[in-house]
């Protein structure tokens, strides 16, 4: 037994409150990978993580081994109670200790990558800041639950969409590296994005300004375009997947991330997040329609946009499901209702990328970067305003065809009001005459 009080300055790595920082981190990992090769126990574990994150010295360690080895009360005090006994650490030292060695038996070091720190957690994984060790580059590394492991399909779905997202290579998309499985975790390896996202933005000042959000939203289209026209369909476009680098360059997320729920379940899974995905998600997800095509990404990028640019989600509620139901229901508020400041342009493109009907929206990305370049020039779009014109037309033509037919069930002079430019006489005087110039011409030449 010692009186001795424990250094103040050997207790910094494991700081009670703030838990580990980076260096001991690395630190232990080693010890643990090093130990776990070696078949350790957890005292003797124990013992060299103490000694190795400086909390302890060697002959410290040793003391306390002897001491519960040969003392009055043997076997059952373990290495840990008879550190905290002789005060060399704290309970809340070593209960920190032991959850990192368990984090790190149960699988959580992956072979090749050393994870450095969180950078944040969704509803369905936690992503880590990591380091690959054989390109010495940083990563990122999503981890996702224990409980998706038992489900065979799901992680079949995780590799064959983690294959097709290694695939993609594009500016604007995360650049995904590596799928993998360490312990009972299955992992997917991505490329780090040093910035923050639209999501932290928009949290931070609200709104912003339309050529700012035409620009980011160019590069999101751009970046689907790409994916689409690979057959990959995102299903998750939010505000929280659009991050921006350094450099103001836009990089698509989760491209590609095979999900272990449908994307309704995943929606509601987020209820309760401030921000959460039901209010990005396309009619056509939350009817859980098989055939989830372009314009559902279109459709969430055109919410995502609006948010942007009028600093409100397009339909708020009490809960996910009214905010679904007015996805499905509700009438659209005009983005230029919202915020006057906004061009009609923008607003109309808004409101045709957030048809609720897939065959009133754009039907690919490159019609609506079409219409965004135009809107970004101070042009009218030319897709989304003809179609505010068409459906009007439409609409009137349709009544009234539809009034006619009522009252003239069988009009045979209603014909003549259709008939083909290729019976009318003017028509047929005017071809006939440019046949005779032709021929002339020909005979001129043949003379
Ligand atoms: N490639 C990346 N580089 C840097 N940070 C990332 C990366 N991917 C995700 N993040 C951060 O991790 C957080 C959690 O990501 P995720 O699990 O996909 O949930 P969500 O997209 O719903 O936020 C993100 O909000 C983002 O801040
Ligand atoms: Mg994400």
């Amino acid at each position: 037994m010692t009186s001795e009080t424990p250094d103040p300055s050997k207790t910094v790595p494991l700081g009670d409150a703030q838990g580990a920082t980076e260096p001991t981190i690395r630190e232990v990992e080693r010890s643990i990978q090093q130990a776990t090769k070696e078949g350790t126990n957890l005292d003797t574990l124990i013992g060299r993580l103490v000694v190795d994150t400086g909390l302890a010295t060697s002959d410290e360690v040793q003391r306390c081994l002897d001491g519960s080895r040969a003392g009055g009360d043997p076997s059952d005090r373990s290495l840990a109670q008879a550190l905290v006994d002789n005060e060399f650490v704290t309970k809340r030292q070593i209960s920190r200790l032991r959850q990192i060695i368990e984090a790190e038996r149960s699988g959580q070091t992956i072979p090749g990558y050393k994870l450095l720190g969180k950078l944040g957690a969704g509803a369905m994984a936690t992503v880590f800041k990591g380091k690959q060790l054989s390109l010495d580059r940083d990563v990122a590394i999503k981890i996702l639950p224990r409980k998706f492991s038992s489900n065979p399909q799901f992680v079949e779905r995780f590799y064959a969409e983690g294959r097709a997202a290694a695939s993609l290579n594009h500016p604007n998309i995360v650049q995904a590296f590596d799928v993998g499985k360490a312990g009972d975790y299955h992992y997917f390896v991505m490329e780090y994005v040093d910035g923050r996202t639209v999501y932290d933005d928009i949290v931070k000042h609200k709104r912003f300004s339309e050529t700012e959000a035409i620009d980011i939203a160019i590069q999101v289209a751009e970046a689907l375009l790409h994916a689409h026209e690979r057959g990959q369909i995102h299903r998750d476009v939010k505000p929280k997947n659009i991050m921006i680098n350094k450099d103001g360059v836009v990089k698509l997320a989760d491209l590609g991330l095979a999900r272990a729920l449908s994307d309704k379940e995943a929606a509601e899974a987020e209820s309760g997040k401030a921000f959460g995905t039901p209010y990005y998600i396309s009619p056509e997800q939350i009817r859980g329609e098989t055939t989830i095509g372009a314009p559902a990404d279109i459709y969430s990028l055109g919410a995502t946009l609006y948010h942007m640019v009028t600093g409100n989600v397009p339909y708020d509620g009490k809960n996910p499901s009214s905010v679904m139901h007015k996805h499905l229901k509700a009438e659209l508020v005009a983005p230029d209702h919202v915020n006057a400041k906004l061009s009609a342009g923008i607003s109309e493109v808004i409101e045709m990328m957030m048809a609720k009907k897939v065959s009133h929206r754009y039907r690919s990305c490159k019609d609506l970067l079409g219409d965004l370049r135009a809107v970004r020039a101070g042009d009218t779009p030319p897709i989304a305003h003809k179609d505010v014109f068409d459906a009007s037309a439409l609409a009137s033509v349709v009544e009234a065809e539809a009034e006619a037919a009522a009252e003239m069930p069988v009009d045979a002079s209603r014909e003549g009001s259709t008939r083909s430019p290729f019976t009318d006489p003017l028509f047929l005087a005017l071809v006939t005459m440019l046949i005779v110039s032709v021929l002339f011409n020909l005979v001129q030449l043949l003379v």
